[in-house]
């Protein structure tokens, strides 16, 4: 068995709010091997980006957090704010889904790249660290490199600020790559080329890739495996190619159904299929199972919070459909 890279036990985020308890992430168990790449799905709101957040130490100061056990590294309490300051930007990289948040516009790109490597190789030259950050643009696919190096942020397309993001990400040498929503702000052709990059570079990385998507289909194209989070509760886990050819959880099948086929669907002029209702209110949420309101499996016992069933290769899904009468 490949060993634990990361390794989180009953993770709890809350804010409090003029409404009461918002309970954002409940009970999230996360575990990452070495070099493996994990993808985690789910639809706006179910907490995705909170749990990579809380794995930066990017969460807001009002943010309550709790978990059992937080291991990275053989790191003890990972999610503490000192431990997680410690490892951002050397040990954990992230890439965001907008780029611009990452590049500073009063400055060049070369700028950039060398400042990323400074906390990490801080005995290194400037022209070290130059000629590194230069090798490594070229690696991601931006052409003229020498010339882009002495650039600024708006010179560059959205596509080429992704590829220095990534770039910048790389020059950290991280253990763990996290990356939010990689490509939604990007066009469908530029989509397709950064897909193609990350993908790449996993064959190639030893690190570990953490993928943030609401697309099962990127998740497909990059991850060994799948979780599916639902208003911050995990409801199916397990090999991709398992969980996305046989989804058990009503909520995984839904979003899977709700996949856009590219051209396909036009062409066939099939509605768009969407899943009736909303995530629930944090601050409010149901007793029992989460998603019951939407379901259209729902049942009697449905009433009481749905206990975790294992069913082989490695999948885990929490429904009372798992469980026999
Ligand atoms: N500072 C905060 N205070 C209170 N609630 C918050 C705060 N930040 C986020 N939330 C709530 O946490 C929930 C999960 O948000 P999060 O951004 O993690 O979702 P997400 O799955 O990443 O969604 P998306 O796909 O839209 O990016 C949302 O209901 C959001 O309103
Ligand atoms: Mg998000």
């Amino acid at each position: 068995m490949t060993p634990s890279l990361l390794s989180i036990r009953n993770l709890d985020v809350s804010y409090p709010t003029s409404r009461g308890h918002a309970r954002i992430l409940i009970g999230v168990d996360l575990d990452i091997a070495r070099g493996t790449s994990v993808g985690l799905v789910g639809e706006s709101g179910s907490g995705k980006s909170t749990l990579a957040l809380a794995l930066l130490g990017l969460l807001p100061e009002n943010a309550e957090i709790d978990a059992q056990d937080a291991m990275f590294d053989s790191c003890p309490d990972a999610l503490s704010p000192a431990t997680a300051q410690r490892l951002r930007g050397s040990d954990i990289a992230m890439i965001f889904q907008d780029p611009m948040t990452a590049l500073n516009p009063l400055f060049t790109i070369g700028t950039h790249l060398v400042d990323i490597q400074r906390r990490k190789f801080p005995h290194a030259s400037q022209a070290d660290l130059w000629a590194r950050g230069e090798r490594m643009l070229v690696r991601v696919g931006v052409s003229d490199a020498g010339n882009r190096m002495r650039r600024y942020p708006h010179e560059f397309s959205g596509g080429m600020r992704q590829r220095v993001v990534i770039a910048m990400a790389l020059l950290v040498e991280p253990k763990l790559l996290i990356a939010d929503e990689p490509t939604t702000a990007l066009d469908a052709t530029i989509e397709a080329q950064v897909v193609d990059i990350l993908r790449d570079l996993r064959s190639e990385l030893s690190a570990a890739l953490l993928v943030v998507s609401h697309s099962f289909g990127l998740i497909a194209e990059l991850c060994d495996t799948v979780i599916v989070m639902y208003a911050g509760t995990i409801v199916e886990t397990g090999p991709v190619n398992v969980v996305l050819h046989d989804p058990r959880h009503p909520y995984a099948q839904a979003l899977l159904a709700c996949e856009i086929e590219p051209l396909s669907s036009i062409e066939a002029a099939e509605p768009l299929v969407t899943i009736p209702g909303t995530v629930p209110d944090p601050a409010n949420r149901p007793v029992g199972c989460v998603f019951a309101a939407r379901c259209p499996a729902r049942h009697d016992r449905c009433i009481e919070p749905p206990p975790l069933v294992s069913q082989g290769q490695g999948r885990s899904f929490s429904c009372w459909l798992g469980v026999s009468l």
